[in-house]
């Protein structure tokens, strides 16, 4: 199968996987036993579970079985090219589906897991090869959300896990969103409300002779250069035409709201003078026209009838609404949405990467 991204279908392996769904609420911070073992005795049957993590909602299925596997690529209607992160209860199931893990791994996961930092290793022969898209590699990480927790140690069993978005949506920060892309097509959805992070993990490449992080996430840079200095970062999965893809699966198409994002980048004010008068434009030519902004810039959009999305002050809050914002504009039926860049630290740099792919290339350089 290709790399490049044709539409949304043209990648179901089959039917589509079906399902009645039922959607159990359970307790963030104390989850309801007899909640979790009901969802966990599907996971132990084939079936499929979305839970929320610290990160986004997964789309979760026993790592060991590749049919299950089979039906969370085919649920999404994700290409079987994008590799799967398999999630642990903690470090000590690590050697069941990784093998010849290197030190620097276990100095890692001591100080980050479990939390957002999904580490690629080499893969054992027990993880089914559709998990990894046929790589040698597996993508594995123990998640800190206690939802996560009570469902991983109920099951005992890797749970492999994608976030519960249709392929190529903006990733599900809420049970709200996995009903709206996947409801018929998974087998429970537990509802533990919102994520905390709202951005999916960082992704670390440790088969390399140097640590490569992959996907920018929920550590930050800043923060694994503080253990490891000599980190690399290597996201050319940005550019579409880029030969030998390290991560199948970070195409550019991604995360991406019904509605054209159009991404500003450049000086805050030359950005948000050019956001106006761009926004005028498109409402003169008759488009709805939606803007994701920080709460401090919205007087900018008084007196234009645009759909505002405030996303809060500062970057985790902006972080932990983006996906939200990019939803709630598409369901106020928006033909474009206008945002800007943000800083190239902290959590900014997973915010950039995530726009950028949403804006699909349509980058204004200010
Ligand atoms: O926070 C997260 O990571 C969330 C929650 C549910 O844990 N999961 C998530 O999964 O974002 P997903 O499937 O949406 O993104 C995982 C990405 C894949 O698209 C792929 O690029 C990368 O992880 N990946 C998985 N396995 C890999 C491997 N063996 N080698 C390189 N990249 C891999
Ligand atoms: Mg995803």
């Amino acid at each position: 199968m290709s790399n490049t991204v044709e539409s949304d279908d043209s990648f179901m392996l089959a039917e589509r996987y079906s399902a009645m769904t039922r959607i159990l609420t359970v307790n963030a911070a104390a989850p309801e036993q007899q909640v979790i073992h009901i969802a966990a005795n599907v996971l132990k049957t084939g079936g499929l579970v979305a839970f929320p993590t610290e990160t986004v909602y997964g789309l979760g299925a026993n790592a060991l079985d590749a049919k299950a596997v089979d039906h969370i690529f085919s649920a999404k209607g994700r290409p079987a090219s994008d590799p799967i992160i398999v999630h642990l209860q903690d470090v000590s199931q690590l050697s069941q589906v990784a093998r010849d893990v290197p030190a620097i791994a276990y100095r890692l996961v001591q100080q980050f897991w479990p939390g957002p930092l999904t580490l690629v290793l080499r893969r054992h022969s027990a993880v089914p090869a559709n998990v990894s898209a046929g790589l040698h590699t597996v993508a594995v990480r123990v998640p800190s959300h206690p939802v996560a927790r009570a469902l991983l140690r109920a099951a005992d069993l890797p749970i492999a896990a994608p976030s519960a978005n249709r392929f190529a949506r903006p990733s599900a920060t809420s049970a709200q969103h996995v009903v709206e892309d996947l409801l018929g097509h998974v087998d429970i959805i537990l509802d533990g409300g919102p994520t905390n992070i709202g951005l999916e993990s960082t992704i670390l490449d440790l088969t390399k002779p140097v640590p490569v992080v992959l996907r920018p996430g929920g550590i930050t840079l800043e923060t694994l250069r503080s253990v490891i200095p000599d980190i690399q970062v290597v996201m050319k999965q940005l550019q579409p035409e880029d030969e030998g893809i390290e991560a199948p699966g970070m195409l550019l198409k991604h995360y991406s709201p019904r509605a054209e994002l159009l991404l500003f980048d450049g000086s805050l004010n030359i950005v948000l003078r050019i956001m106006q008068s761009r926004a005028r434009e498109l409402l003169a030519t008759g488009r709805r026209v939606g803007v994701l902004t920080p709460d401090g810039e919205r007087y900018f959009f008084d007196g234009i009838p645009v759909e505002l999305f405030l996303l809060g002050s500062d970057l985790e809050t902006i972080a932990r609404n983006l996906f939200d914002g990019m939803r709630e504009l598409d369901h106020h039926d928006v033909d474009v949405i206008l945002v800007h860049n943000f800083e190239q630290s902290g959590l900014g740099l997973a915010l950039r990467d995530r726009l950028l792919r949403a804006a699909e290339g349509r980058v204004i350089q200010c």
